[in-house]
Parts: C-alpha cells; structure tokens; sequence
C-alpha cells in the first residue's frame, strides 16, 4: 500500500538540455557485446559438457556462480543501457521505474557473484584480485546508494550513483578494448600488464561516468 502511494507521488526530475542521441544506448550495448557472446560460449560449454581443461576447470567444479553471473550482466548490461534514456525517464517514468526494479537485484547479482568468483575461484593474480574486490564491491555500493538516493526522491544522486554502479559493470565490455590495444603494445600480456589493463578500463569508465553525470545535470539540479 506504501509502496503503491508513492509511486503516485510526482518525483522531480532534473531539466536537461539535450536528449540522449540513439547511439548511446546503441553503443553501449554493443561494447557489452563481446563479453556477452564470450558468456553464451562459455554457458554452451558449461551444457554440453565440454572437455575439462586447466583454463575451463574452475568453471566446470562450481558451475552455479558464473551461471548467474553471465544471466544477470546480460540483462543488466541490455536493459540496463536504455535506463539511460532520458525520454524514457521524462515521460511518465512507469519504463524506468519497473525496469529499474528489475535491475537493482539484476544489478546486485552480477556484483556479488563477480566478488565471490574473485574470492573462491583459484587465482594468482593478486593486482586483478584485488582490483575486481575493489570495483566489484564499488558497483554494489554504488546501485545500493542509488537505490536510497531514490526512495529519497533525489533524482540527481540517483542517476550519479547507477551511472557509476553502470560504468563499472561496462569495465567488462571496456576490457575487451584496453586488452586489444595492450595486445597491439605487448604482444601477449603478462599477468601484471594484464591487471592494469583490466584496471585502466575500469578507470577510464569512470572517468567517463563523472564527466557524463556533471554534463547532465541542469545548474539548477547541480545547485540542489
Ligand atoms: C555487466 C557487466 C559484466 C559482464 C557483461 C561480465 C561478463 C562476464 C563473463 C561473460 C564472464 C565469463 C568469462 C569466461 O567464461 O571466461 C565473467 C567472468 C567473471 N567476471 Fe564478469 N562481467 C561483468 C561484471 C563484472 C564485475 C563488476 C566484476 C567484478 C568483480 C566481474 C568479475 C568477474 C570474475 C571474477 C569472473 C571470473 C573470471 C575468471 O575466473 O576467469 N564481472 N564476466
């Protein structure tokens, strides 16, 4: 009952200047695209029972976690690309709204079955250990913020805390990049150049995050 009066309640939302142009949602679907395609493989493999092999093992002995972790980041990478257009938030907000309900556990699972695989799956990286503890558990606090920011009816801090929650799920889509230009500089990474390749695609999402949430918002928003 709570919950039904307040989605009556009118929520203010910060004017913009422009509308999103078409190919940004367009674009950021297709920069999740290869790690999306690489996780359908790996869930085919996972089916069909395919040859175990020193590089699919930990896959293979605890299957459950990355199951859900490439099921949730399909969706919350697809979905989550058009909560970011702004007509759709503008006008009636009922798309955003129940998308958005979707995506906060939708957002969560891909964090915390990130964090745990880093956590249980044998690894002998320690900078990309920690690393993906660092922005794995930087993306669940971030949608855990924007989510009390908007029970809070604070539109800005909404949408600066699931742009960067969003821009830190997109590091897997990013990485696909920094790890061809790293081939083309490298040749074949080492483990370390690898961590900071893997590292630097976070850190430039997030760049791109802030400078994206500051050029959003109308002055008046930025003053409130
Ligand atoms: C929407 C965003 C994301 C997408 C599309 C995505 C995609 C994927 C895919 C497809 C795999 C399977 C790789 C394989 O089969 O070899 C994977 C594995 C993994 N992901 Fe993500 N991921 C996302 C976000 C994250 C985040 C935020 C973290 C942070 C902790 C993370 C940590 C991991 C880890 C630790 C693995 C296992 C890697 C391994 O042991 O080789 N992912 N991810």
């Amino acid at each position: 009952m709570k919950a039904m009066i307040q989605d009556k309640v009118q929520i203010r939302v910060p004017a913009r200047k422009t509308q999103t142009p078409w190919w940004a949602p367009a674009g950021l679907i297709l920069l999740s695209a290869i790690p999306l395609t690489f996780g359908v493989i790996r869930l085919i493999q996972l089916m069909s029972g395919a040859e175990i092999t020193p590089a699919n093992a930990r896959f293979f002995a605890s299957p459950s976690p990355v199951v859900i972790h490439i099921i949730s980041s399909a969706i919350y990478a697809l979905l989550g690309a058009f909560q970011f257009v702004s007509r759709l938030w503008q006008r009636g907000l009922k798309w955003h709204r129940w998308v958005g309900r979707l995506l906060v556990p939708v957002g969560l699972l891909v964090g915390f079955s990130g964090v745990w695989m880093t956590l249980f799956y044998p690894h002998t990286d320690n900078l990309l250990y920690m690393f993906r503890l660092f922005f794995g558990s930087g993306m669940i606090l971030s949608i855990i913020l924007g989510f009390i920011s908007i029970r809070r009816r604070d539109v800005a801090q909404h949408q600066a805390w699931m742009t960067r929650a969003y821009a830190i799920g997109m590091g897997a889509g990013t990485q696909t990049l920094t790890g061809m230009v790293g081939a083309m500089i490298f040749g074949k990474p080492n483990e370390f150049e690898n961590a900071l390749l893997m590292g630097a695609a976070w850190a430039i999402n997030l760049v791109v995050a802030e400078r994206s949430i500051r050029k959003q918002l109308s002055p008046l928003a930025r003053a409130a």
